[in-house]
């Protein structure tokens, strides 16, 4: 992917010195906590390293976010399509986010998805991107909702690859951003 750039972070695609915190931020009980499972270090690298084989495939996906003034990577930001989303084509897009718990509300997500979504609605030329949630998931869904997405009740589904272990990490609410509806390339910048 060609590297994008917002105020304060850059979105590239993974590199080998993100491994140790890519492996925190799948593993950790925080930032895992709407999710039945921990990744060992093993199962971490290989998800890079699917993550990061789609991005130079398709040109976009789960990327890493990087601050532009330390060079510290502090997460996932992305579009990715084959969405679980009752209903979507296979072609549609979501938009999800995982970061480590140190660069949580410092609004980067947001920041950073703003640009996501104007690549999905110019460069991919897309009329919607879905997002969905553990209902429970609040700051999670305070970003859908700080991006303009709209709730849609209709598509809520119990995710396929949450086992019955977990009964209470099933249910998953659903939100759209139909490109009519996007406020911009610079909504990010009005704090909400
Ligand atoms: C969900 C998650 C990505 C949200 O991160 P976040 O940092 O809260 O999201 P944002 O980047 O939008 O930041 C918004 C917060 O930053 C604050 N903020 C501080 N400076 C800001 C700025 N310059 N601009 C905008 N917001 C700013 C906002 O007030 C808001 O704080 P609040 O939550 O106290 O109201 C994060 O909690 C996470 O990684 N969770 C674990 C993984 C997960 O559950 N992923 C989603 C699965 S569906």
């Amino acid at each position: 992917m060609t590297p994008m750039r917002t105020e304060r972070l850059i979105l590239r695609n993974w590199e080998e010195r993100d491994r140790a915190l890519f492996h925190r931020i799948n593993s950790d009980e925080l930032v895992m906590e709407f999710f039945p499972f921990r990744r060992t270090r093993a199962e971490s690298d290989a998800f890079m390293d699917r993550l990061a084989g789609r991005i130079a495939e398709v040109g976009y996906g789960f990327a890493a976010a990087e601050i532009v003034e330390t060079g510290e990577t502090i997460g996932f930001i992305g579009v990715l399509d084959n969405t679980p989303v009752p209903g979507a084509a296979k072609a549609d897009l979501e938009i999800g986010w995982r970061l480590a718990p140190e660069y949580w509300g410092m609004g980067y997500v947001t920041e950073v998805a703003g640009k996501w979504l104007e690549f999905a609605f110019n460069d991919l030329d897309r009329s919607h991107v879905w997002s969905f949630a553990v209902a429970v998931n609040r700051r999670s869904t305070a970003v859908m909702d700080r991006l303009g997405m709209e709730r849609v009740p209709e598509r809520d589904f119990d995710h396929p690859k949450v086992p019955d272990t977990h009964p209470h990490l099933q249910h998953h609410v659903v939100y759209r951003l139909m490109r009519e509806n996007w406020r911009g390339p610079n909504a990010s910048k009005s704090r909400t």
